[in-house]
């Protein structure tokens, strides 16, 4: 047993998304969400760059005293998960799964899509994922151009959202894909906007939070770190940016429950 709280971080509000599935299947725990939103986006940063930005988000929960750590942001963790994996080897820590996997055998069309930040895809998570998995399927990586800007200023569910999202997932369709794959942990906030550009053409789309979730369950039994039965949970929202941004992290989080 252990009351500590799971810690969960992402470059800006992107990994509510995960959050949201963590306090789901895990209401008896407390949460600590790090939104960085200073340094939001990382999506085209170099490396080195987001491996620090990370190292210091990381740091940041482990000093509040997290007994685990989810990495809610494909970016980071396409860049710095074995380097933070190595500098904090007390803490169990969780990445994003690119999904790829699950779309590649569900697959009919043989022609999957991927939504990710330019970094992600160019990294070699993304790359040998695809590569493992995707043998005689056609993988398409198309960076959401524009996506982490709308989510984090609040348009995800304007016209321009909507022109963007179609910009990016149009050719996939063309193409023939019938899985698309979200690989950034922003984009589900933008699923209303991407379910009427997919239109009843059967494609699924691919949201690794689920999994990313269950992971956490899994990692709290084998450690033996789940909360006791008499721990009243609680969850709190730590920054970079301001405390209006720290407000809007709150809210955000208690709207998408
Ligand atoms: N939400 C993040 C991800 O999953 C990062 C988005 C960004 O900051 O560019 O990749």
């Amino acid at each position: 047993m252990n009351d500590a709280p799971i810690g969960v971080y992402d470059s800006g509000l992107g990994g509510l998304t995960v959050w949201r599935e963590i306090r789901r299947v895990l209401p008896d725990e407390s949460l600590v969400y790090l939104g960085d939103g200073k340094n939001c986006p990382y999506g085209s940063r170099p490396r080195e760059e987001i491996r620090r930005l990370a190292d210091e988000a990381v740091g940041r929960l482990v000093e509040a005293g997290c007994k685990l750590i989810v990495v809610a942001c494909n970016t980071a963790t396409a860049a710095a998960i074995d380097f933070l994996r190595e500098k904090y080897a007390g803490v169990p820590i969780v990445g994003m799964e690119p999904a790829v996997k699950p779309a590649c055998l569900a697959t009919r069309s043989r022609v999957v899509g991927v939504l990710a930040t330019e970094r992600s895809l160019d990294g070699d998570l993304f790359r040998h994922t695809a590569a493992r998995y995707g043998e005689g399927i056609e993988v398409l990586m198309v960076p959401g151009r524009g996506f982490v800007e709308l989510v984090e200023s609040d348009r995800e569910e304007t016209p321009e959202a909507e022109a963007c999202v179609r910009a990016a997932v149009e050719p996939m369709l063309e193409r023939g894909a019938d899985q698309i794959v979200l690989g950034c942990t922003h984009y589900p906030f933008l699923l209303p906007v991407l379910r009427r550009v997919v239109g009843d053409r059967g494609v699924t789309i691919v949201d690794p939070s689920p999994a990313v979730a269950r992971r956490v369950v899994q990692l709290l039994d084998r450690y033996g770190l789940r909360a006791s039965p008499t721990h009243r949970p609680t969850c709190e929202f730590l920054t970079f940016a301001d405390e209006a941004y720290r407000r809007r992290l709150e809210q955000k989080a208690l709207a998408s429950l």
